[in-house]
């Protein structure tokens, strides 16, 4: 089976391998774009980019029911321990390790990381993820970074980038991020969640295509992109 990415909405993905399971900022309950719920979905393994609500999401309860393995940073894995997670892994930005399911290395991002109940959450981070089938970037919320460039030369299948505006980059300079990362394929997520990060997905793509030399694919909530595939 190829691996796919699926689109749970606003920052939350499912990428399921031939072997695994894998949630992305599984928030779910309380997401206004989300048409699955937190007690539907399956995980072998939650990635969390930052502390923040909108991405923390339903990470324990699914990790509870599930015994996921749980990977972010060190103070975020600590939180998580606190509430009776115990199958965790903390990382920190820089550092990579490679499970059984792939790798994960964190990357720098932009942005907060304060937890739901206003515990520090150490520094918010992207994730490059790669796979038997490929490499993906998660950048998570954040800013546009000219280091994305050096993210870039991990050699991106995919990379998911925040388009929304407001609390991240916009669909301007995640234009220019794609500049810097040089993807062969663009999702967009972070938008269109609640009027404050509405979006033009048609005109984003259409910047993308003209702009930028990597092929945007705007997913659908529920909709899948396999990797390696147009
Ligand atoms: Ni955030
Ligand atoms: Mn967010």
């Amino acid at each position: 089976m190829t691996t796919e990415i699926t689109w749970l909405g606003h920052a939350a993905f499912k990428v399921t391998t031939a072997e695994k399971t894998i949630l992305i900022d599984p928030f779910l309950t309380g997401n206004p774009a989300a048409t699955v719920s937190a007690d539907d979905v399956n995980a072998d393994v939650i990635l969390l980019t930052h502390g923040h609500a909108d991405h923390v999401g339903d990470t324990i309860e699914i990790a509870q029911r599930t015994g996921a393995l749980v990977v972010a940073n060190f103070e975020i894995v600590t939180w998580l321990q606190g509430k009776g997670i115990e199958n965790v892994h903390p990382m920190h930005i820089g550092g990579a390790h490679a499970f059984d399911f792939g790798t994960v290395k964190l990357t720098i991002a932009h942005h907060g990381s304060g937890l739901p109940d206003n515990s520090y959450g150490g520094n918010p981070a992207g994730i490059i993820l790669k796979l038997a089938d490929g490499n993906i970037y998660f950048a998570g919320d954040t800013a546009l970074f000219l280091d994305m460039q050096l993210i870039g030369e991990a050699g991106l299948d995919v990379a998911v980038l925040p388009i929304g505006d407001n609390f991240t980059m916009g669909p301007e300079d995640s234009v220019r991020a794609l500049k810097l990362l040089k993807p062969k394929t663009a999702i967009p997520m972070h938008y269109n969640t609640w009027p404050v990060i509405e979006q033009d997905t048609h005109d984003w793509a259409t910047a993308v295509q003209h702009k930028t030399g990597s092929e945007p694919v705007v997913l659908e909530v529920g909709g899948t992109h396999q990797l390696g595939s147009k």
